[in-house]
């Protein structure tokens, strides 16, 4: 595993790694007609690394395709951020391997947040021998030179440092209509649970003009939404001495004209009334925020290392609804946090029924190894952790279905990106405050912003059809 003591011999100068960011060094003969398969896991930042995994592959010939069968090459993105995530690799490197046993040359490529583990590392290394490259989240980079030099065995190149910040990366989007847009790589809010910082390294904003170079290119090109994407966007620009705040950058992004702008995810903690403001100033940037509350108990914050309590949050929380016409606020919830109690647990329902959020992720805590968390005393057990969840979810629902009837009979703006999974005679898109909408009518508006009439409300996804 490459970690520091094998920095040195790593190191390239700037002009080496400039030369490796901009491709121009590949020839796409090597693997030419050799096909691909990609299986992401994880959050946003993973998906849009994968874009830039997928550029990096077809550089060199390769060829995308849908079915594990088919492929010459496997990658799995992986994520780390709670157990079941350890199941679902080892659970897919079965299927990998059955398929290595007829197809010898299949060459098969674990990255993302998991290969930052030395322990996962360790065990690819010792029980998972068939699999030919690790690489991390600090050297996506170096793919097609493993792909290239490859040699006999695991070839592993996993940085422990955070890299620099790169820029004019390519990337092979997955739409034509909207695109991720990174504005800080890493966290360095260490959360006591969150294995993040460790596997993304500390936060890393990129300069506001590269990015708003890109946003800029992405306009010209057509694209009608941007997402600026980190694990705390509201603390963009706070390790680099005189750059812009989050607030005067997404003033800046939208001022580019371009028809959409989102950004995920926020933190309470770094959040200022001026950003609400810019927020509620623009008709560009789009009333939906997703503001992760992770407990409703001031105690369980404070172990959790989230620096609010109940009471600020809230008071974000009436600054936004009040002051951000027609929003929407969506939320994560962690239950069965060491030492939280029914009392605390029901702290968090407080606060789920004053905010009614219009949806949230919720997770049973996972202990990650690493962090401060995984050695406080786990003391609430599993029925009780399951219980909470249930419990929790049955109110979080019944919000989210409230919300989405309100939508019936009203119009809004919904930009059409594709057909509708669960029905290809009709169109799917997001509302302004990003409710997904399946649109009857709508096939022939794919890639345009529309006006939609909501004719029917689900929990999850809204109906509706154009606007006559
Ligand atoms: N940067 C974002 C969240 C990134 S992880 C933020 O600060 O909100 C996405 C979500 O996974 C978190 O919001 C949290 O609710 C959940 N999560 C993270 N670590 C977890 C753990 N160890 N156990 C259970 N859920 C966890
Ligand atoms: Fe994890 Fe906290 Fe950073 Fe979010 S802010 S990524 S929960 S450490
Ligand atoms: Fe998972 Fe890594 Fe994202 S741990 S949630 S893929 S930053």
């Amino acid at each position: 595993m490459r970690l520091p003591d094998h920095k040195e011999e790593r190191i390239r100068t700037n002009e080496e790694v400039e030369q490796i960011y901009l491709d121009q060094n590949y020839s796409n003969e090597v693997y030419s007609g050799k096909k691909y398969f990609i299986k992401t896991y994880g959050c946003q930042m993973n998906v849009h690394d994968s874009e830039e995994i997928s550029y990096r592959l077809e550089t060199l010939g390769f060829e995308k395709v849908e079915e594990l069968e088919d492929a010459d090459l496997v990658i799995l993105n992986t994520c780390a951020i709670r157990e079941n995530a350890h199941d679902k690799l080892y659970g897919f490197l079965g299927r990998c391997k059955h398929l290595k046993d007829t197809k010898k040359d299949l060459i098969i490529c674990i990255c993302g947040c998991m290969a930052q583990e030395e322990r996962v590392v360790n065990e690819i290394l010792t029980k998972y021998p068939y699999v030919d490259i690790v690489f991390g989240t600090h050297n996506i980079h170096e793919l097609q030179d493993m792909l290239l030099n490859r040699v006999k065995g695991t070839d592993i190149e996993v940085y422990s440092y955070e890299g620099k910040v790169y820029e004019n990366i390519n990337y092979k989007r997955d739409s034509k209509v909207k695109a991720w847009v990174n504005i800080q790589y890493g966290c360095d809010k260490f959360c006591t649970y969150c294995i993040v910082p460790y596997t993304r390294g500390k936060q890393r904003s990129r300069k506001s003009s590269e990015i708003l170079k890109e946003v800029e290119c992405l306009k010209e090109n057509g694209y009608k939404e941007v997402t600026l994407l980190g694990q705390n966007v509201n603390a963009y620009g706070k390790d680099i001495e005189g750059e812009l705040s989050f607030a005067e950058l997404l003033e800046s992004v939208a001022k580019t004209g371009i028809d959409r702008v989102r950004f995920v995810t926020s933190h309470p903690w770094d959040f200022t009334s001026e950003m609400v403001d810019i927020i509620a100033k623009y008709a560009n940037v789009m009333p939906y925020i997703h503001l992760p509350l992770q407990s409703g108990s001031s105690n369980i914050l404070k172990l959790m290392g989230r620096k609010y309590t109940k009471e600020e949050y809230l008071k974000l929380y009436k600054e936004i609804r009040e002051k951000v016409k027609g929003s929407s606020i969506t939320t994560d919830i962690i239950v069965g946090f060491p030492g939280e109690t029914e009392e605390d647990f029901n702290d968090t329902l407080d606060v789920v029924n004053e905010c009614k959020f219009d949806s949230a992720f919720t997770f049973i805590f996972s202990p990650r190894e690493g962090t401060p968390a995984e050695k406080m005393e786990d003391n609430v057990s599993l029925k009780e952790k399951e219980d909470r969840l249930h419990r929790l979810n049955d109110v979080i629902n019944k919000y989210s279905l409230i919300h989405n009837e309100e939508c019936v009979g009203k119009t809004f703006k919904v930009l059409l990106e594709g057909v509708s999974e669960k029905d290809d005679t009709k169109a799917f898109g997001y509302t302004d405050h990003m409710k997904l909408v399946n649109v009857k009518g709508g096939l022939d508006y794919i890639g345009e912003i529309v006006d939609v009439t909501i004719t029917d409300a689900k929990s999850f996804s809204l109906d509706g059809e154009i606007k006559k």
